[in-house]
């Protein structure tokens, strides 16, 4: 099976986003990576109306913070660790914390954090496959995600 989606518009990942945050419970950790512009926080938003974020239109790339909170049905937080640069900072920022909570989590550059991932989390790594074309590759870390990503990718 293949355990990619595509997407051809950045209003087609958004909906990606939606479909896959309709899956999530409380609890879940998602870690997105992909290079620079490839649809993390556009896909992000899409997971907030997903899970039922009050304003989702308010979910944009936390320049200046590590981590945003948003509520609704189910709580997000949304982190961007692009600004890291070493494990030490993550843990003194106790970014773990996060984790496994109250809320879905929803890391950028989770590539950051590769020594300290969670023990269960669900990845997608984005593919630019053209000016608009996108690939989401879901890769299930914990058995509870198996069940996410085959729903998801029917
Ligand atoms: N199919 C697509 N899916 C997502 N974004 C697309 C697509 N096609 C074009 N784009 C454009 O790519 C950009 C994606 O921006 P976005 O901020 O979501 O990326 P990002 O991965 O979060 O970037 P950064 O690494 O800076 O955090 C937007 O400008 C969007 O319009
Ligand atoms: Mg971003």
């Amino acid at each position: 099976m293949k355990n990619y989606i595509s997407s051809g518009s950045p209003k087609q990942t958004e909906n990606l986003g939606r479909r896959l945050g309709e899956l999530l419970c409380p609890g879940d950790n998602i870690t997105l990576t992909g290079e620079f512009g490839s649809g993390k926080t556009l896909f992000t938003k899409g997971i907030a109306r997903g899970i039922g974020i009050i304003r989702p239109e308010h979910v944009n790339s936390p320049s200046f913070v590590i981590a945003k909170e948003y509520d609704g049905d189910i709580k997000l937080y949304h982190l961007d660790l692009y600004r890291l640069n070493c494990t030490r900072e993550i843990e003194y920022l106790g970014i773990s914390e996060y984790l496994n909570g109250d809320g879905v989590v929803v890391i950028e550059w989770a590539e950051r954090m590769k020594n300290i991932l969670p023990v269960e989390y669900l990845n997608i790594n984005i593919e630019i496959t053209g000016k608009n074309k996108r690939r989401f590759w879901c890769g299930s870390h914990g058995g509870r995600y198996d069940n996410i990503i085959s729903r998801y990718l029917v």
